[in-house]
C-alpha cells in the first residue's frame, strides 16, 4: 500500500492557479537583482523570506509587486518560467495554465513584448524538452482602471494565438467585477476565455457578478461562495470549476486553520473543485504541497485525490483530445 503522500506526489495533475510573478524563488530573485545591478532592501535570501509574514491579501501583494521589479529582460522572465515549468514537472504537473501580470511590468516600463516572448520561448522549451504543456492567461490588475485594462489587452491582441484567455488580479476589495465588465466582453469578442479571482476576500456577490457579467469559464479561489446558497447550488449546478489555493489561504489568513479549509464543504456541496499554489515561492508549497495539507488536515481519501486530480483536466481549457489523453493517463492511478 503507498501512502498517501505518495500517493499524491505521482498522480498526474494539471494547475490551474499560478502566477508567473508568485513563482520567483529568493534564490532567483537574488540572482536576477545581481545580473540587472539592482539594489535590494534584503541583504540576504535568509532575511527576504524573514519577510513573507502576511497579514491580508494587500500585504502579500505589496511584497510580491516589488519582488516582481527585478524581472527586465526577456531572458528574466525566461528563465523564471523555465524554473516553474521544472519545479511543477517534477511533482507530476502535465499541464499548467499560468497567470500573467503584464500591468506589473509595463507600469515599470518593460514591453509587453518582452514579457511574453520571454515566458513563451519557456513554454515552448518546456513542452519540447520536459513534456510539459501549458497555455496563458493574461490578468488584468483590479486596482488599476477599465480603461487601463482596455489598453493592456489592445497591447496584448497581435499576441491572442498565445493566450487562453483573461483573468482578473491584485487588490479584490472595493474592486468588483462589473468595475471590468466592458473589457471582458471585448476579450470574449475576441474568443478569449475568462476567469476571474473571486470571493477570497471579497463577498460572494463578486463571485455573483464574475458568473453573471464576465460570463468566466473558472472561478479563482471563490471560497466566500459557501455564504450564499444559492449561488453554491448554481455553481454546483453549472458545473463552474473552482481553483482552491489551501496554503495561499492560510498564508493570507483567509482561513485561520488548515483544519477549517472550507475544501471538505466545497466537495460535500458538490462543488467542481481544484487544488493549486496560487504563488509557490510566497506561500511555502507548489502543489504537491497543497494537496499533502488539505489531505492531512482534513483527512482526505485516496478516492478524494483522484477526484481532485481528474477534475483539475476536465477543469483545464485544453481540447477534448487532449483531455482525453490526460484522462487515460490517469485511469491508472484509480484507487
Ligand atoms: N489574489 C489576488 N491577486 C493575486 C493573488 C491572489 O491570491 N496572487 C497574485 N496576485
Ligand atoms: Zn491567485
Amino acid at each position: 500500500m503507498t501512502t498517501i503522500d505518495d500517493y499524491i506526489k505521482s498522480i498526474p495533475k494539471a494547475e490551474l492557479h499560478v502566477h508567473i510573478e508568485g513563482t520567483l524563488e529568493p534564490e532567483l530573485l537574488f540572482k536576477l537583482a545581481a545580473r540587472n545591478k539592482i539594489r535590494l532592501k534584503y541583504n540576504s535570501v535568509e532575511e527576504l523570506r524573514k519577510a513573507y509574514n502576511f497579514h491580508n491579501l494587500q500585504s502579500f501583494l505589496n511584497i510580491y509587486y516589488e519582488g516582481a521589479g527585478v524581472l527586465q529582460t526577456e531572458a528574466d522572465f525566461y528563465d523564471l518560467t523555465l524554473a516553474h515549468l521544472e519545479k511543477a514537472r517534477s511533482q507530476n504537473v502535465l499541464h499548467t495554465e499560468i497567470f500573467f501580470d503584464p500591468q506589473t511590468h509595463t507600469s515599470r516600463g518593460i514591453a509587453f513584448e518582452t514579457v511574453i516572448t520571454g515566458i513563451k520561448k519557456a513554454l515552448d522549451d518546456g513542452k519540447q524538452k520536459l513534456d510539459i504543456s501549458s497555455g496563458l492567461i493574461l490578468c488584468f490588475l483590479r486596482h488599476l482602471s477599465e480603461e487601463e485594462a482596455f489598453k493592456t489587452l489592445h497591447e496584448a491582441l497581435p499576441y491572442k494565438h498565445l493566450l487562453l484567455g483573461v483573468g482578473l488580479d491584485s487588490s479584490e476589495k472595493g474592486h468588483p467585477p462589473s468595475k471590468f465588465r466592458n473589457v471582458f466582453a471585448e476579450a470574449l469578442k475576441e474568443g478569449l476565455l475568462t476567469v476571474a479571482h473571486a470571493g477570497e476576500e471579497g463577498p460572494a456577490e463578486y463571485v455573483r457578478e464574475a458568473v453573471d457579467l464576465l460570463k468566466i469559464s473558472r472561478i479563482d479561489h471563490g471560497n466566500n461562495s459557501l455564504n450564499d446558497n444559492a449561488l453554491l447550488q448554481e455553481l454546483a449546478e453549472k458545473r463552474i470549476p473552482l481553483t482552491v489555493c489551501p496554503l495561499s489561504n492560510l498564508k493570507l489568513k483567509v482561513v485561520t486553520d488548515m483544519r477549517n479549509h472550507p475544501l471538505k464543504k466545497m466537495l460535500d456541496a458538490g462543488l467542481f473543485v481544484t487544488i493549486n499554489s496560487d504563488d509557490p515561492a510566497y506561500f511555502g508549497g507548489y502543489v504537491n504541497e497543497n494537496f499533502q495539507t488539505v489531505a492531512e488536515n482534513l483527512n482526505l481519501t485516496k478516492k478524494d485525490i483522484y477526484l481532485l486530480a481528474k477534475n483539475s483536466f476536465e477543469a483545464s481549457f485544453v481540447s477534448q483530445t487532449e483531455k482525453h489523453a490526460f484522462l487515460e493517463k490517469l485511469e491508472g492511478f484509480k484507487p
